[in-house]
C-alpha cells in the first residue's frame, strides 16, 4: 500500500540506508563526574530491515534511541534518517517504550487514535487503520474496552498500535516486552513479526533477551559494556515468517551460543558465582 515504490518487489529488505548512525558518543554530566555512555557507534539500518540491539544493561541502549529519536542530541556525532540530519525531535517514526503509558480515561481504541489527533490525520482513515492494527495483533472486539480491562500484554498491544497508526517508516522499541511474563513475550514476538511482514517498517528492537533478537532480526547488533560500542553484528540467516519451532535449529542455537560467548568473554554473564567457586 504505502510506500510501494521504495520497496523491492518482493517486499525484501532493500539497499537503501534508511538510518545512518555515524560515530555517535554520549557523556553525561552528572555528579560522580562524566558518564561515557556511549562510544563512537556506527550503525546502518537498511529500510524495511529488522534490527536488534542487545547489551548489558547501562550500555547506552535506551540513550542511543533517544539520539536516534532526536529526543536527545548526542555530544558528538550524527544522525541521519532518510539522508537528513537529525537535530529536533522526529514525527515520522514510532516509539514504544517498556511501559505503554496508555491514557486511563480512554478507551484502547481512542489511545491509538490520540496519534491520529495528534497529527490531525483524517478521522475515518484514522479509525480505519487503527482498527485494522488492533485487529492485526489480535484486540477484535477489545477497541472499546479502557486500559484496567486489558491485561499487561494487551496494553503492550495498543500501545504497538498507537506507534503504528500514522504508518511511519521506522519504529523504535526499547525492551517492549521487558515487563510481561514468558508466554505473553513468545505471543507478543509473533505478532510483531506478522506486523513487521505486513507493514514492512525499518524497526530497531532493544532487547535483553538473546533469543527474542535473534527470533525476530534481520542482523543482531552486539554491544559491549559501557561505555557502549557495537562488537559484533550477526546476520540471522533464517527463513520468514519463523516459527517457534525455529528455536531448535542449529543456526538459532548457533548465533545466541555466539552472542552468549561474548558476554561471558565480557564479564556481563559469569557461569560461577565467584563466592562458589573451587
Ligand atoms: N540523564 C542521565 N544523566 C546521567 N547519566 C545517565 C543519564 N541517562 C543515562 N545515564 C547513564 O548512562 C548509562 C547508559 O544508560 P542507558 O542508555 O539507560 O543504558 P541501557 O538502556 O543500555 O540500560 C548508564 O550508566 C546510565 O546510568
Ligand atoms: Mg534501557
Amino acid at each position: 500500500m504505502q510506500m510501494a515504490a521504495a520497496m523491492a518487489p518482493s517486499g525484501q529488505v532493500t539497499d537503501e540506508v534508511l538510518i545512518d548512525i555515524d560515530r555517535v558518543t554520549q557523556v553525561y554530566a552528572s555528579a560522580g563526574g562524566a558518564v561515557r555512555a556511549l562510544d563512537r557507534v556506527s550503525m546502518q539500518a537498511r529500510r524495511g530491515e529488522f534490527i536488534s540491539i542487545v547489551g548489558p544493561s547501562g550500555c547506552g541502549k535506551s540513550t542511543l534511541m533517544m539520539i536516534a529519536a532526536g529526543l536527545l542530541p548526542a555530544s558528538d556525532g550524527t544522525v541521519r534518517v532518510g539522508g537528513r540530519v537529525v537535530d529536533r525531535p522526529q514525527t515520522d517514526l514510532g516509539i514504544v517504550f517498556q511501559s505503554p503509558v496508555l491514557l486511563e480515561w480512554r478507551t484502547a481504541l481512542e489511545n491509538v487514535m490520540l496519534q491520529a489527533e495528534a497529527r490531525r490525520l483524517p478521522a475515518a482513515d484514522a479509525e480505519r487503520r487503527a482498527r485494522s492494527l488492533l485487529a492485526a495483533v489480535g484486540l477484535a472486539g477489545f477497541e472499546h474496552k479502557y486500559p484496567h480491562e486489558l491485561s499487561g500484554g494487551m496494553r503492550q498491544r495498543v500501545s504497538i498500535c498507537r506507534a503504528l497508526v500514522h504508518t511511519p517508516p521506522q519504529l523504535l522499541m526499547d525492551e517492549p516486552f521487558g515487563a510481561l511474563d514468558a508466554l505473553t513475550r513468545d505471543q507478543l514476538v509473533l505478532d510483531l513479526q506478522e506486523l513487521w511482514q505486513s507493514e514492512r517498517m525499518t524497526v530497531l528492537f532493544v532487547t535483553h533477551s538473546i533469543a527474542e533478537a535473534v527470533f525476530l532480526s534481520d542482523r543482531i547488533i552486539v554491544m559491549t559494556p559501557r561505555p557502549g560500542r557495537i562488537a559484533r553484528e550477526i546476520v540471522v540467516d533464517l527463513p520468514r515468517p519463523r516459527t517457534l519451532a525455529m528455536r531448535d535449529s542449529a543456526v538459532f542455537h548457533a548465533v545466541s551460543r555466539e552472542i552468549t560467548d561474548f558476554f561471558l568473554e565480557q564479564g556481563v554473564l559469569r557461569e560461577r558465582a565467584a563466592g562458589l567457586s573451587r
